[in-house]
């Protein structure tokens, strides 16, 4: 039935001119069928390149936003009109515009979780795979990161050099492990490397062996022959189940779990294809080119 229905997609993909990208923290069997998987960082700079007329994002509303931005000529689908990552939205766009009136020396970095209203008054976007390359890269040593106050730590930890405030945003999912799961999960697992997304809170990154992003936490692990907690969304331990069944891998907290990123399924993928669901993502021109500068900005910041 599964592989029916993955059939169908991929005959439809080759008839309508389509493309699937889907973050690590999709399904398997949505993987399985994209033609771009991997993190946001990954996902914003393929975005540049599709030829594809048509691309299905299966992720959260602000990475298809991001497809959309980088190329307004194409049809942009999210299959699942309401998954949204609620960190996008913890500050508004016009108290980022009260602050920089009031600190005009202050430069403005968004985590790429973040609506496009939002980047567009924003100076640039960084995911958690680039924010201490980009922020190190910055000139200005005054900086608001937003909104997230877990992964804005972290940056600011290694780069003291720098002034950084940080929004008292965060990621519900990954805001809610504590020091104590964390300590539960290392006692149980004592001999296995503990690699964490840095949306965790401080106090449980302090006890890693490796703070990535989710590409970083999946090429560690697949790299590597340890059995390994996983600090970040629970498909990560689903995809290296399915690839390293001979290695063990544990999820840091059974609260490790984005609604948002699950709600998607291959049916979701399919209907949207022929045009029977999910949200067609339109951007008002002002905002898109205002984004897209901050977009660029961490490709430029990102590759150099
Ligand atoms: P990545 O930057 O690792 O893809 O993370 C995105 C995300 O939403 C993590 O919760
Ligand atoms: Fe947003 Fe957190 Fe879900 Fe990532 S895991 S999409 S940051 S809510």
């Amino acid at each position: 039935m599964l592989r029916t229905l993955q059939d169908k997609i991929l005959k439809l993909k080759q008839e309508k001119d389509i493309a699937i990208l889907a973050h690590s923290y999709q399904s398997p069997d949505i993987l399985e069928i994209a033609d771009c998987k991997g993190d946001s960082y990954f996902l914003s700079v393929a975005a540049k390149d599709i030829a594809a007329k048509t691309v299905i994002m299966c992720g959260v509303r602000f990475m298809a936003e991001t497809v959309k931005m980088l190329s307004p000529e194409k049809t942009v689908i999210l299959p699942v009109e309401n998954a949204a990552c609620p960190m996008a939205e913890q500050i508004t766009p016009e108290r980022v515009l009260q602050f920089k009136e009031e600190h005009p020396d202050y430069k403005v970095v968004a985590y790429v979780n973040t609506t496009a209203s939002l980047k567009a008054v924003c100076d640039v976007c960084v995911t958690s795979s680039s924010a201490l390359k980009i922020v190190g890269k910055i000139k200005e040593k005054n900086i608001l990161f937003i909104p997230d106050k877990n992964l804005g730590s972290y940056v600011k930890q290694n780069l003291p050099d720098k002034n950084i405030l940080l929004w008292d945003g965060y990621c519900p999912v990954h805001n809610s492990v504590s020091e104590e799961d964390c300590l539960a999960a290392k006692k149980a697992h004592p001999n296995a490397k503990v690699l964490m997304h840095p949306e965790l809170p401080a106090e449980v990154l302090r006890h890693a062996d490796l703070v990535g992003s989710t590409a970083d936490i999946l090429s560690y692990a697949r790299s590597s022959e340890e059995d390994c907690v996983i600090g970040t969304e629970t498909s990560i331990v689903d995809t290296l189940k399915l690839e390293k069944p001979d290695c063990n891998y544990y999820l840091l907290s059974k609260r490790l779990i984005c609604p948002d990123m699950r709600i998607t399924t291959l049916a979701d993928v399919y209907h949207a294809m022929l045009g029977k669901g999910g949200a067609v993502i339109e951007l008002d021109e002002d905002i898109r080119l205002k984004a897209k500068r901050t977009i660029d900005e961490m490709i430029r910041l990102g590759e150099a």
